[in-house]
């Protein structure tokens, strides 16, 4: 068990002057579980395969406890690394695959008797519930039973952290689902430390206890899943965080002596601000689809066509147009009634609004209480 430190650390390909990943700061917690999460191509991949010692470190260091990684080799750095494709042995069972780190070298200076292997692989496979298959070759499991199988020899070594990359991509949704809550489990009973990768901003909030957003190689906002969605530091996690996606209009900051406010003309929306004024005239306002009041068409507000609306079971999409105006929104299946008109108002505490220039999150007040986070929850 160790905490992993990332102190401004870089690469570039050697076939290449780009840096896919720059100036990346990272202070993973002992046990903690960190979910790396961004677009494909974004550099994930390129920091676990750093961390585990499969890439050069071009730039900064890599710390595993104590120790300083950057030279050393990945079998002496002592973390299991998960692939998206398990690459188990096909030629031997799950029994041989599980064993097989075992059997290969000593592990922590311990070498296994045919005994304590034959304990050890049983004890891990009933942990991930593979027990029942020891005798089968890895083309008669599932995927899913051959994804706890590559988790099951992965752990046997006991090692100080997991890297796990994509690891449940080759998964039915349903089976993704059910893994989710497994490597979850899991996690809280080895009470190791994790860093998981994905694209996939919804596994990332169901899973870590914190997240790190990133985007062409650069960390956007670490922090809890809650912080993450509730204050997203800046434009692109706005974007890529929540689902469906927030929309976003321009707004306009007026001043006068006495107050502040900013005026979303497009939806008819004016909020009076008390924190520190933007110093530009023109910004972004988001707005989640669940922060959109759907009511009849004959209340007030701004009246919308109902272009399409997707079923989610619970929980409606509605996909709402008027000349070049498009937004999301979401509702609860049993309110909505298959209305083609629809009157929208707006959760005014819950929009968020970000510079044009920086595409930072502008954090402005209302009333004491920051603007996009839940209401009530007040912001020193
Ligand atoms: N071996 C390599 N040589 C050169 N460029 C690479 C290599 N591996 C990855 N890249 C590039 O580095 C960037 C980040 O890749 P990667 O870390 O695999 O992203 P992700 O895992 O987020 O999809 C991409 O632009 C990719 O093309
Ligand atoms: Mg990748």
């Amino acid at each position: 068990m160790a905490g992993i430190l990332l102190n401004h650390v870089g690469k570039c390909y050697k076939n290449s002057r780009e840096y896919v990943v720059k100036d990346l700061n990272l202070e993973i917690q002992d046990k903690e579980f960190l979910v790396l999460v961004g677009p494909s191509g974004c550099g994930k991949t390129t920091v676990l395969r750093m961390i585990a010692g499969l890439e050069e470190i071009t730039e900064g260091e890599v710390f595993i406890g104590e120790q300083k990684v950057n030279t050393l080799e990945p079998k002496d750095r002592d973390i299991a690394m998960v692939f998206q494709n398990y690459a188990l042995y096909p030629h031997l069972t799950v029994f041989g695959n599980i064993a097989y780190p075992l059997k290969q070298r000593k592990i922590k200076g311990v070498k296994y008797s045919k005994k304590e292997i034959k304990k050890t692989v049983e004890e891990i496979s009933i942990l991930l519930k593979v027990n029942h298959l020891l005798s089968r070759y890895p083309k008669e499991l599932s995927g899913g039973e051959r994804q706890r199988v590559a988790l099951a020899r992965a752990m046997v070594r006991e090692p100080k952290a997991f890297l796990m990359d994509e690891p449940l991509s080759n998964l039915d949704a349903q089976l993704r689902s059910v893994t989710r809550s497994e490597i979850l489990k899991l996690h809280r009973q080895v009470q190791t430390t994790f860093v998981y990768v994905t694209h996939d901003q919804t596994e990332a909030l169901t899973m870590g206890n914190r997240i790190a957003v990133m985007n062409h190689g650069v960390v956007q906002q670490i922090d809890t899943p809650y912080e993450v969605f509730y204050h997203p530091a800046n434009l692109f996690v706005a974007k890529f965080i929540g689902s469906p996606a927030m929309n976003f209009f321009d707004a306009s900051v007026n001043k006068n002596e006495e107050k502040t406010s900013i005026v979303i003309e497009e939806l008819g929306v004016c909020l009076e601000i008390d924190s520190k004024t933007p110093k530009e005239e023109k910004i972004i306002a988001g707005i989640r689809p669940e922060n959109i009041i759907v009511t009849e068409a004959e209340k007030n507000g701004v009246k919308m066509q109902v272009d399409h609306s997707e079923l989610m079971g619970t929980e409606t999409i509605l996909h709402l147009i008027r000349n070049d105006l498009e937004l999301r929104c979401k509702v609860p299946t049993e309110d909505y009634r298959g209305e083609k008109e629809v009157n929208i108002q707006f959760d005014k505490e819950k929009i968020h609004f970000f510079s044009k220039i920086t595409e930072q999150n502008l954090g402005l007040c209302c009333s004491g209480v920051r603007i996009g986070c839940l209401p009530g929850v007040l912001h020193s």
